[in-house]
């Protein structure tokens, strides 16, 4: 596997596998890597004669308070990973490599962003959105790969590339959960373990969820509420950012459940912030 640190260098080889014909497929992470980033490289890896990984923690998507400098950094352990997943090309920037002096370009999709984690996160997906425009500039793939843990994110990259008429198919992949439920991410190492325990309460209250549906509920506001009362009850030390029901293309708020329904969560335990969600589709 090669490292690539530099823009212009990932640029040409990437050139190169397209005038060989090569198909080209690439997962951007933060690195902390886990299971969840390797569902989507060994899925890279079954479609395409190449395959980059970028690892780059872009500050543009944290806000002042957040997590920035305290996020889990754990480069050569992501490197043996990725070895081992045969991966071609790990893509490793710099910050000044990606955001030179005098940078000012930014990419923004104006409503999807506007509820869910884009309220308590302003400015996180405009940070998303031109980091991933810029690698994929750099990279050049003809697939890329997200998790539906951020299904947001997802929907406003898929948004983008329609937009903005980008040649590349986006990806979405399954959330990988730990045995006991919880949704695998990089931001699980902060919880200590009594958090860690309780940290099941956001796929529990998606199970709770998915029997009051199964059972008839199709009023939001009652699901809502339910979910709401069972967290804090269950886990009183939890705080709730959001539970909501949304359509899951547009993400606006529904009322009665019907079609494709997207619920969402976001809980703090501690300092950490956790999220989770579940698709459901109903019958009209
Ligand atoms: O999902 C992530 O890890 C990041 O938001 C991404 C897509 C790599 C952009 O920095």
């Amino acid at each position: 596997m090669r490292v690539i640190e530099r823009c212009d260098e990932m640029q040409k080889l990437a050139r190169s596998w397209h005038k060989e014909g090569l198909s080209l497929g690439f997962v951007p992470t933060m690195g902390a890597l886990h299971e969840g980033h390797l569902s989507l490289v060994r899925e890279a890896r079954r479609h395409h004669d190449r395959v980059v990984v970028s690892i780059f923690v872009n500050p543009l998507q944290f806000g002042p308070k957040e997590d920035y400098t305290r996020y889990p950094r754990t480069f050569e352990q992501d490197k043996s990973l990725l070895e081992k997943e045969n991966v071609d090309v790990l893509f490793y920037p710099s910050v000044e490599e990606l955001y030179p002096q005098g940078f000012q370009t930014y990419v923004v999709v104006e409503k999807l962003p506007e509820p869910l984690c884009g309220r308590s996160r302003p400015g996180h997906f405009r940070g998303v959105t031109t980091v991933v425009t810029k690698l994929f500039h750099i990279v050049m793939p003809h697939e890329a790969y997200f998790g539906k843990k951020d299904y947001q994110q997802y929907r406003i990259i898929e948004r983008m590339v329609m937009d903005l008429n980008m040649d590349i198919r986006i990806t979405p992949m399954p959330i990988v959960r730990e045995p006991d439920g919880l949704a695998m991410s990089s931001r699980n190492r902060y919880l200590s373990p009594e958090e860690r325990q309780k940290a099941r309460i956001l796929f529990r209250a998606l199970e709770l969820a998915k029997e009051c549906i199964q059972k008839g509920e199709r009023e939001s506001s009652v699901l809502t509420e339910k979910l709401k009362s069972f967290i804090v009850n269950e886990v009183p030390e939890a705080r709730i950012d959001y539970v909501a029901f949304v359509d899951a293309l547009t993400l606006e708020d529904v009322s009665r459940l019907r079609g494709h329904v997207l619920l969402a969560l976001a809980v703090f335990l501690g300092n950490t912030r956790l999220i989770d969600n579940c698709e459901f589709f109903l019958e009209e």
